[in-house]
């Protein structure tokens, strides 16, 4: 049976385009493997269409995002030209916020054992593999608080902190039910609650919820400890649950433990809809227009997007071209090869089988 999809692509600013450029012909040739077409639409929004017209993400766009595709691919979206970011604001949170794609799923794994910037451990080499489950609708994220005596020595600027317990046992539900669906013995979840009462809440609904999943261990680390043991020990994690800021956080850190931003995908869901695709890594305004981003975060997140469509053995294909192109040495600069973006992204598309 042939398969028809619509994906969105807003490759936005910076290497965004560059990168998803590269993606794109790589994902499309896997998801033929499986007999699936993808119908690609690409959307101007980002930091030129701003400028111009002074629109970030309009209405009609983001109900035709809502309505219409079956998946949006993104590239990156911040530029120097606009200091205040509102534009990635409004449209990288605001689809994430409106679409309601409380998972922001990103996995860790190494991939190469040289891509590991860490010496061997006690066991020998790296063996990481885990995955962030970061909530992606509220926390401090919503902007909300209040700002007075500007411009004076008084000046008080106050930011919020949302937490609620239906958003955050949901995301709690996903990393528990993650785990029990992928054989996970053990749920790690990372709050601060030492020195934010708010985040009590968080703990409790840790236990309560992961009550009704005895196969799977809780354990529970403050994230300052967490980003001690995940440079220390990031073998011995597997999943790990927390609030939208410290999954920012933390998946950078995540990232450089297995290769880089160059290689971190990300996904944005909410199970039954269409999903939000994107490397966890910004715009790199220094690398733009010089045709040396790491193309290969991208693709990744492209490989998660075909299994979100159903396609897993495409999304399979995608990671076994990517672990070829690591075996080859065939890399941008970031991983220590002398490939442009363009021919990662052509080396990557050749070697899917
Ligand atoms: P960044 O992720 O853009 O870059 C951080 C570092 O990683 C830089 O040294 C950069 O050169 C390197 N890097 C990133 N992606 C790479 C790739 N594909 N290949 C090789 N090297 C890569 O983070 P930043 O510098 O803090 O932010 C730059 C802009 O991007 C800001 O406007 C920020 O708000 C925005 N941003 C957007 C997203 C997104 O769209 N999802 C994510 C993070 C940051
Ligand atoms: C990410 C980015 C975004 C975030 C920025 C660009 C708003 O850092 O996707 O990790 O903080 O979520
Ligand atoms: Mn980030």
């Amino acid at each position: 049976m042939r398969r028809q999809f619509t994906v969105a692509t807003i490759p936005g600013d910076g290497i965004g385009p560059e990168v998803v450029d590269a993606a794109i012909p790589a994902i499309e040739r896997a998801a033929a493997l499986c007999d699936a077409t993808l119908t690609w639409e690409r959307l101007p929004y980002g930091a030129d269409h701003y400028l111009v017209t002074g629109e970030t993400l309009p209405d009609h766009a983001f109900e035709h995002l809502r309505d219409d595709v079956d998946a949006t691919l993104v590239g990156a979206l911040g530029d120097p030209r606009v200091p205040g970011n509102e534009h990635a604001r409004d449209i990288l949170l605001g689809l994430r916020f409106r679409l309601d794609l409380y998972v922001n799923y990103r996995p860790c794994r190494l991939l190469h054992p040289d891509l590991c910037p860490l010496r061997a451990g006690p066991g020998g080499p790296r063996d990481i593999d885990f995955v962030i489950f970061r909530e992606n609708t509220e926390g401090i994220y919503l902007g909300r608080g209040s700002a007075r005596h500007v411009g004076t020595p008084q000046e008080e600027v106050i930011a919020e902190e949302v937490h609620t317990a239906q958003r955050v046992g949901r995301i709690l539900r996903a990393a528990f039910g993650w785990a029990e669906a992928h054989g996970r013995t053990t749920v790690t979840m990372s709050d601060k609650s030492n020195a934010v009462p708010a985040h009590q809440l968080w703990q409790r609904l840790f236990d309560e919820i992961g009550g009704e999943y005895p196969g799977i261990q809780r354990e529970h680390r403050y994230v300052d400890a967490l980003a001690m043991e995940l440079v220390r020990a990031p073998e011995r994690f597997q999943v790990i649950v927390t609030n939208n800021l410290f999954g920012d956080i933390l998946s950078d850190l995540g990232a450089e433990l297995v290769g880089g931003l160059g290689l971190a995908a990300s996904a944005n869901l909410h199970p039954g809809r269409a999903g939000l695709f994107e490397p966890v890594h910004g715009s790199a305004p220094n690398l733009a227009g010089k045709g040396v981003a790491n193309p290969m975060a991208t693709v990744l997140s492209g490989s998660l997007m075909l299994e979100q469509l159903g396609l897993d053995e495409a999304g399979a294909a995608l990671q076994r071209a990517v672990r070829a192109a690591l075996d080859e040495g065939v890399t941008t600069t970031d991983l220590g090869g002398s490939a442009s973006t363009a021919e990662v992204g052509r080396w990557i598309t050749d070697a899917i089988a």
